[in-house]
C-alpha cells in the first residue's frame, strides 16, 4: 500500500500526529469513525488520506451511521461527492480521479467549504493539498500489523474535539 506523501507541516499542521487510534479489525475502523459523527459539528473538515485500500471509506461510513443508523454512505469513487442529508447533513467526497485545483472549482467543492452547513469528508485529500480550508481534522490511515492505525492531526480549534474522540472511542472499546 503507497504511504500518503502529504506532510501535515505543510497544511500548518504540527509534524507528530496528536492522536493515534489503534484499529484492530474492520469493525474498530467504523467505531472510531461512529465517534467522529457524534463529535464533528456542522461545518467541521474532515480530511482522509492512506493508500487504496487503507480504509477511508469505512471510517466515513461509521460517521454517517453515527446520524443515522438506516444511512448506509457508500464510496464516492465514482460520484466524486455524495450528499447525505441528515442532522448535521454531510459531504462525503473522493478526490481520487481529479486532475488538479482547477477541478474543484467545477465540482462546487469551494461553494460547499463557504456554505460552512456540512460535515465535509474528503478522501485523497493528498491529491489536492490545496483543497485543504485552513481548519479541520486530519486522518492518515495505514496498515499496521494487526489491521490499520489511524493518526490524526487537529488545527489549534479543533482540540477539543480531539478529546472528545478519544473518550468516545475508548467507551467504545470497553
Ligand atoms: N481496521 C481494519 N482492519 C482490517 N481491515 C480493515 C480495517 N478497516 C477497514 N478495513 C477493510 O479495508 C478494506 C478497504 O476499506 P475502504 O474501502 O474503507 O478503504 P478506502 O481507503 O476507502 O479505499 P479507496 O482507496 O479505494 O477509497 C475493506 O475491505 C475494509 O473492510
Ligand atoms: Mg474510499
Amino acid at each position: 500500500m503507497q504511504q500518503s506523501r502529504l506532510q501535515p507541516q505543510s497544511l500548518g499542521l504540527s509534524p507528530r500526529p496528536d492522536a493515534v487510534f489503534e484499529l484492530a479489525g474492520h469493525e474498530q475502523t467504523q467505531a472510531l469513525g461512529h465517534a467522529l459523527g457524534l463529535s464533528l459539528k456542522v461545518g467541521d473538515f474532515l480530511g482522509l488520506v492512506g493508500g487504496l485500500g487503507a480504509g477511508k471509506t469505512t471510517l466515513v461510513q461509521g460517521l454517517v451511521g453515527a446520524l443515522d443508523e438506516k444511512a448506509e454512505a457508500t464510496s464516492p469513487s465514482y460520484a466524486l461527492v455524495n450528499l447525505y442529508e441528515l442532522e448535521p447533513p454531510v459531504l462525503h467526497m473522493d478526490l481520487y480521479r481529479l486532475e488538479g485545483v482547477d477541478d474543484l472549482e467545477s465540482t462546487g467543492y469551494w461553494d460547499y467549504v463557504d456554505a460552512g452547513d456540512r460535515i465535509m469528508c474528503v478522501e485523497w485529500l493528498d491529491r489536492i493539498p490545496q483543497a485543504w480550508p485552513g481548519a479541520g481534522l486530519l486522518i492518515e490511515l495505514s496498515v499496521a500489523t494487526e489491521g490499520r492505525r489511524a493518526s490524526v492531526w487537529a488545527s489549534p480549534g479543533y482540540a477539543g474535539l480531539v478529546e472528545q474522540l478519544q473518550e468516545r472511542f475508548a467507551a467504545a472499546s470497553l
